[in-house]
C-alpha cells in the first residue's frame, strides 16, 4: 500500500506527526477503496490526539492553505489540489437512545476503530515513520472485501442501535459494491429497524438515493423490504407488494415489476429524477385496484392519483418540491399515453397532443415507457417496441413539421379582442381554446396566418365584427 501513499500530503503528514510525536492514519472510506481500486478524493485522516492541531501544522506546511475548523466536531478540514482531507481526533463514543449525536471522549485508534460502522470502513493505513503504509486491520476487514461481505465489526445490537443510519448504510454499500450483508448483520437491521425513526429524512434520502444511482438499484429495494425498513419509509411502494386473486385471476406484484422498471431505466439515464419517476409511475395501484367480472383488475386513473401522491411522499422524504418534482409529477401523469398510443393506429393529432403536454420532457417519456414493458412474453415486448419505435419516428416528423414542443397560441388574447374590439370576456378564451384544437387536428398549420384566417371567420360566426384597419 505504501505506493498509493506516495502523496505529497501524505508524506507530509507523516512528517509532521513524527515531529509532533503523534500517532496518524488514513482511515475510512479511502482505504476500502483503494483495496476496490476505486478512485477516491476524499481522505480521513485520525490522530491520537488533537486533530485539529495537527491539520493546522499540515496546512501550513503545504502551502498556508485554507483550513476548515469545526470545533465542535473537533475536525478541520483543508483542499489541496483535487484532495479532499479531513482531520480528526481518535475517540471513543457513546450514544444516548434518542439521538444521533455521540457522546465523544478522547481514545485509540482501536477506540477508533471499534466505533465505525463495518469491517470494511475501519481499515486504517499507518502514516508513521518507522511502518508506513502498513495496514491495520483488527477485524479482518481485506477479508471481508475479499469475499465481499458487509459486517459489523461489533455485535450488530450496538453498532445499529448506536447510528441507525448504518442500517441504510448497509444496504446502499451492498448494492453499490455488490457485497452481501452478513448474516448476524442483517438480523442486526431486522432487530433494530425501528430505530430508523431519529434519522432524519434527509440522511435517508441521501442513502435512498445512492441506492437509486447504482446500476441495479432492485438489489436495495429488495433488502430494504425484507428487513422491513422499507415499510417504515417508504410504505407507499410497500403497500405495492403483493399478489391478489379473485375467481382465479391476478394482477402482477407492482414492487416487483416496479424494481424491473428502475432496473431497466437506469442503462439509459442517469437523471436521478427520470429514475424516481420509474419508482413512483405505479405508485397508485393499490389505491386504485378494483375487480369486476368483465374487466378483471383496473387500476383506473392511477396516473393521475399518483401524480397526486407524490408532493407528500416528497415531502416527507425532504426530496426538493420544485421543477424536479413536477417533471416526476409530469412524468408519472403521463407514462400511459406512449403506451395507449403505440396500441392503437398511432393518428397525428393523438401525436401533437401528446408533443404539447410532455414538451421538452418527452424523450424521458418515451424512456420510462419503454423500460414500462416487462412482459415475459417476448413476442408482446417486441411488438410494443416496435410500435414505439413508429411513436417516435411520428414525434420526430411532427414536431420538424408544427413544432408544438413548447406549443405557444400562435394568436394571442390580446390580438383577439384588438381584432374584434371586445373586453375580456369567455369568447375570447373559447376562441384561444378552438384554434389550439384545429391545429392539435391537424386543420391548420401552427402558424400565424392561417390561425388569424381561422379566428376571422370564427369570430364572424359568433356574431363579431373585425374592426377596419
Ligand atoms: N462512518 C461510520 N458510521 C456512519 C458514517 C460513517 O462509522 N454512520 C465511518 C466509516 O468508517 C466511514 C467513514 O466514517 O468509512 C467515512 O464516512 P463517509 O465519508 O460518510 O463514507 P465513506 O465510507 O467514505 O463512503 P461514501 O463516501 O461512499 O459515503
Amino acid at each position: 500500500m505504501k505506493k498509493h501513499l506516495n502523496h505529497i500530503v501524505f508524506r507530509t503528514i507523516s512528517e509532521i506527526s513524527a515531529q509532533e510525536n503523534q500517532e496518524c492514519y488514513v482511515i475510512g472510506g479511502f482505504v476500502r477503496d483503494l483495496f476496490l481500486e476505486r478512485p477516491s478524493k476524499d481522505i480521513d485522516v485520525v490522530v491520537v490526539g488533537s486533530g485539529i492541531e495537527l491539520a493546522e501544522k499540515v496546512a501550513a506546511k503545504l502551502g498556508k492553505l485554507r483550513l476548515n475548523v469545526f470545533k465542535n466536531f473537533g475536525t478541520a478540514m483543508f483542499r489541496y489540489r483535487e484532495l479532499e482531507v479531513e482531520f480528526v481526533g481518535a475517540r471513543k463514543e457513546s450514544y444516548e437512545r434518542h439521538s444521533r449525536n455521540p457522546i465523544v471522549e478522547n481514545g485509540t485508534l482501536e477506540d477508533d476503530q471499534n466505533r465505525r460502522d463495518f469491517t470494511i470502513n475501519a481499515l486504517a493505513l499507518s502514516l508513521q515513520k518507522e511502518n508506513f503504509g502498513s495496514l491495520l486491520d483488527p477485524f479482518d476487514g481485506l477479508k471481508d472485501i475479499e469475499n465481499k461481505i458487509i459486517r459489523t465489526p461489533l455485535d450488530p445490537m450496538i453498532t445499529f442501535s448506536d447510528d441507525p443510519l448504518r442500517m441504510m448504510r448497509a444496504i446502499r454499500f451492498a448494492t453499490q459494491l455488490g457485497f452481501m450483508i452478513e448474516e448476524t448483520t442483517f438480523q442486526g437491521i431486522i432487530n433494530n429497524k425501528e430505530r430508523i425513526h431519529i434519522v432524519s429524512g434527509e440522511r435517508i434520502a441521501d442513502e435512498l438515493n445512492k441506492i437509486i444511482m447504482t446500476d441495479k438499484p432492485s438489489v436495495g429495494f429488495k433488502l430494504l423490504e425484507t428487513t422491513g425498513l422499507l415499510q417504515l419509509i417508504f410504505p407507499e411502494l410497500q403497500a405495492m407488494k403483493g399478489v391478489d386473486k379473485v375467481n382465479g385471476r391476478a394482477h402482477k406484484d407492482n414492487f416487483y415489476h416496479t424494481l424491473e422498471v428502475l432496473d431497466r431505466i437506469t442503462p439509459h439515464t442517469t437523471n436521478p429524477w427520470l429514475r424516481w419517476s420509474a419508482i413512483l409511475h405505479d405508485i397508485a395501484k393499490p389505491r386504485t385496484k378494483r375487480y369486476d367480472k368483465e374487466s378483471g383488475w383496473t387500476f383506473h386513473n392511477h396516473n393521475y392519483i399518483g401524480e397526486k401522491m407524490i408532493p407528500t411522499i416528497f415531502n416527507r422524504m425532504k426530496l426538493p418540491l420544485n421543477e424536479k418534482m413536477k417533471f416526476v409529477q409530469k412524468m408519472v401523469s403521463l407514462h400511459m399515453r406512449p403506451i395507449v398510443l403505440s396500441q392503437e393506429v398511432v393518428t397525428d393529432s393523438a401525436v401533437r397532443r401528446l408533443l404539447v403536454e410532455a414538451g421538452d420532457d418527452i424523450d424521458d417519456l418515451m424512456t420510462l415507457c419503454e423500460a414500462d414493458i416487462t412482459s415475459k412474453n417476448s413476442e408482446k415486448v417486441e411488438r410494443y417496441m416496435r410500435n414505439f419505435k413508429v411513436v417516435r419516428r411520428k414525434l420526430k416528423e411532427i414536431e420538424e413539421k408544427d413544432q408544438l414542443r413548447n406549443f405557444q397560441p400562435p394568436v394571442s388574447g390580446e390580438c383577439i379582442m384588438e381584432t374584434f374590439n371586445l373586453e375580456p370576456c369567455k369568447a375570447i378564451g373559447d376562441i384561444k381554446s378552438a384554434i389550439k384544437e384545429a391545429i392539435l387536428e391537424g386543420e391548420i398549420p401552427n402558424q400565424f396566418e392561417p390561425a388569424y384566417a381561422f379566428m376571422l371567420k370564427l369570430g364572424q360566426e359568433m356574431g363579431f365584427t373585425a374592426v377596419e384597419k
